[in-house]
């Protein structure tokens, strides 16, 4: 554990908080008083600063901005009826974000950096943490080369930061999916599996033609027959068959490691469900639909938790859920919900005290 004093801290001296009314916020939009900035330089991560929330100055050459070298983690903070706040397997965000590190050539970064440096700054802004319901105090931490070149190559500098982000729901209401054919998110060998930003803006130009037609999002499939799906929109995906939960599985490295996605799994067998993990077509899931064996759908990240998809359109072909008659949706999203707010034990323990 890296001591207080090895962490520089400034506070801002008067909060901006009292401006901003917490309830029904939108999500990602306004930011708390204090940040995390710690540079890599010279093969090392400095001494970490905690100080207002601020604009950062960079240069226009720094390589990020050309060539792509920046990942990102999203994790949620949430307080229970004590106002203790505790945050959602914070843990687990820290070991995806090395994975994603080292898949893009950048530096790891140390757990101390990062989990000690989180809880100081979540501590420090813990009134930033909404208490309405469905709503959460949305961590981002993030990295991105800073070496002033044009050359293509790993940086040598780097920077990271974590900020906080007061957020109310992603979805509002249930999805419509638009099944991809045309364009891919990922392919075996390449980088589906790493929080990597340019997997977030890759994915636009797919969404908004989506977006065009109606849909709220897209179904990723497989790059070379379109068949196998793999996420939706930016969450893993399930789907209930019968009484199966199938979800596509982690083993080509096309599919983003989701830590909901995870705790659905640990949720789903305490329900009792069976869960595949295992390439599943959109034809199999079109023939549940048909055979009427298709219960329910739904997608499941950090910002959205477990989104619904009313809709789901495959070509011509199009499956339609009345979502108000489904079980297992529900029950997750109320489970969840109970352990993230202390309304029922932390078996898993899932939440980490501040
Ligand atoms: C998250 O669920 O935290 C994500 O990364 C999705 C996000 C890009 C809004």
């Amino acid at each position: 554990m890296i001591a207080a004093q090895a962490f520089n801290i400034s506070k801002v001296e008067q909060s901006k908080l009292k401006d901003i009314n917490l309830e029904n916020i939108p999500f990602g939009k306004y930011f708390s008083d204090h940040m995390l900035e710690v540079d890599y330089q010279d093969g090392e991560w400095k001494t970490p600063e905690i100080k207002p929330y601020q604009p950062l100055l960079i240069a226009p050459s720094i390589s990020a901005l050309h060539y792509g070298q920046a990942i990102f983690e999203g994790i949620k903070a949430y307080k229970n009826a004590k106002g203790e706040a505790f945050i959602f397997r914070p843990h687990d965000n820290f070991n995806r974000f090395n994975i994603s590190a080292e898949r893009m050539q950048m530096p790891v970064i140390s757990e101390e950096i990062f989990m000690e440096g989180m809880k100081m700054l979540v501590g420090l802004d813990n009134n930033w943490i909404p208490s309405m319901e469905n709503h959460s105090l949305y961590i981002r931490p993030f990295m991105f080369s800073t070496d002033e070149l044009l050359g293509v190559r790993p940086s040598d500098n780097y920077k990271f930061l974590i900020i906080l982000s007061p957020t109310g729901p992603y979805y509002h209401a249930p999805m419509r999916i638009h099944v991809e054919e045309q364009y891919v998110r990922a392919v075996p060998g390449g980088v589906g599996y790493a929080k990597a930003a340019g997997n977030y803006g890759a994915a636009m130009h797919a969404t908004a033609e989506a977006k065009k037609q109606g849909y709220d999002q897209v179904l990723w499939t497989d790059a070379f027959e379109h068949k196998y799906v793999q996420e939706c929109g930016v969450m893993n995906v399930f789907f209930i068959i019968g009484d199966k939960a199938i979800t596509p599985d982690l083993g080509a490295g096309t599919i983003l490691g989701g830590i909901t996605r995870d705790s659905v799994i640990t949720l789903l067998n305490e329900k009792g469900l069976t869960v595949e993990e295992r390439p599943i077509s959109i034809l199999e899931i079109m023939q549940a639909h048909k055979a009427g064996e298709l219960k329910e759908a739904f997608g499941t990240g950090t910002a959205a938790t477990i989104s619904m998809i009313s809709e789901l359109r495959y070509k011509d072909y199009m499956m339609q859920f009345d979502v108000n008659q489904w079980l297992i949706a529900p029950w997750l999203k109320n489970r969840l919900h109970d352990i993230r707010f202390g309304q029922s034990p932390d078996i898993y323990n899932w939440m980490y005290p501040v």
